[in-house]
């Protein structure tokens, strides 16, 4: 069986002669041909006729996916997914996101356009092309200036091409045919080996990623931060002579945002001298009435009548609407959630000092309700 023409091919001594050459086709009229050097040359694309290549298009595409998704992710991120106040800034703080949002644009644009210019293209992974091997290739790609007609031309027919060529100085005129090969020159990515191939490299790659940074590199906290050195809370520790992990303040220190309390022991002083130190409004009567329910209601109940929920199993306290406790000053109030008294423990591990002096103003409300005078009611 008779090969199918490729085209044909011609070689010149130098650049300028195919320069010449190239010039006298594209005069002709002929559009599919191919100019072959073992580098580039200036002016060449002029010569050809050549339109400019629409790959600026694509790399104009790709930069704008990757400056919108950039700046769509930080967005989400920093307004939807995370927020976190930075150095006071607003949320959606635009200056930062332009390094970030320059880099991805440049890496789609460049990334991207050469992986579609090669897949495209260039039909990559397919690499078959009917001048592979021939000794006309082996010249150009060394010290030879050609240039290759294809038959599918329009205006091509064997002896016109020939005879042109060889009147502008070509040498080596010659055919070339195709390969069953270079017939079924195709779009291969989705070629079963070609997928395999990719699997497998992405395979080995991971299991030498893996096995580098967890096994030959692996460094305490960086490769697992969950795994470090720590004490977990009520956990033992080996550190300290009796064992206990959880330790109590350094003598003589106080934690950040925990006051000693002065009056401890000492109710009366504690009357004397302490003030409330929190408005009467509503968000602050709305936590005394939250941290109320939560903490005092179980024994004093749910107005403070000391009819709890919880009677008969505790020492019943006593109401909170008696003469004594309506006529102590907001400070002794304080002193019992503070200090306890008797068998009532102390609320200021669980109670929070504001939560406490928000509670004795929701008691004088709850007082204030029990007792209401006439005035009250206009
Ligand atoms: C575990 C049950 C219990 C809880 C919870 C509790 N108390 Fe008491 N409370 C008592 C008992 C019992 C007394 C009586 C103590 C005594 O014998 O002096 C008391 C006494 C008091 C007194 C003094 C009353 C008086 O007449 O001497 C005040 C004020 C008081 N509680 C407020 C509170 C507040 C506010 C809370 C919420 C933070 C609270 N208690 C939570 C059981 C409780």
């Amino acid at each position: 069986m008779k090969k199918p023409l490729y085209g044909l091919t011609a070689l010149f001594d130098t650049p300028d002669a195919l320069m010449h050459a190239v010039e006298e086709t594209a005069k002709a009229g002929y559009t599919r041909y191919d100019v072959h050097a073992p580098y580039p040359l200036h002016g060449m694309d002029r010569a050809m006729r050549l339109k400019p290549s629409p790959l600026g298009y694509f790399a104009l595409v790709f930069g704008l996916l990757g400056a919108v998704s950039a700046v769509g992710l930080m967005t989400w991120i920093t307004l939807v997914d995370y927020p976190l106040v930075i150095g006071g800034k607003p949320f959606w703080s635009w200056p930062a996101f332009v390094p970030v949002a320059f880099e991805i644009t440049v890496l789609l644009a460049s990334v991207l356009t050469v992986v579609s210019m090669i897949v495209i293209y260039f039909k990559f992974p397919n690499n078959s092309h009917p001048l592979h091997d021939t000794p006309f290739l082996k010249r150009v790609s060394s010290d030879g200036f050609g240039i290759s007609i294809e038959a599918v031309d329009p205006l091509f027919d064997e002896a016109r091409v020939r005879g042109m060529l060889e009147s502008v100085g070509g040498k080596d005129v010659g055919p070339v045919y195709f390969d069953v090969e270079d017939l079924n020159h195709g779009q291969k990515v989705f070629d079963l080996k070609f997928v395999g191939l990719l699997a497998g490299v992405g395979m080995v790659v991971s299991i030498i990623t893996y096995l580098g940074l967890n096994v030959m590199l692996y460094m305490e906290p960086f490769s697992w931060m969950m795994e470090q050195e720590k004490l977990k809370p009520q956990a033992a520790s080996a550190l300290f002579s009796d064992g206990i992990g959880m330790r109590p303040p350094v003598e003589g220190t106080v934690a950040r945002g925990f006051l000693p309390y002065p009056y401890k022991g000492r109710p009366e002083d504690a009357g004397k001298y302490l003030v409330n130190p929190l408005p009467v409004t509503k968000p602050v009567l709305d936590l005394g009435r939250e941290k109320y329910m939560t903490f005092c209601s179980p024994c004093h109940g749910n107005f403070g009548r000391g009819d709890s929920r919880l009677a008969g199993q505790f020492p019943n306290p006593p109401t909170l609407h008696s003469d004594k406790v309506r006529d102590w000053p907001d400070g002794s109030i304080y002193h019992v959630m503070t200090d306890g008294q008797n068998v009532m423990p102390s609320y200021a591990a669980q109670v929070s000092r504001d939560e406490r002096w928000a509670i004795v103003h929701y008691i004088r409300v709850l007082q204030r309700a029990h007792h209401a005078k006439e005035s009250d009611l206009q």
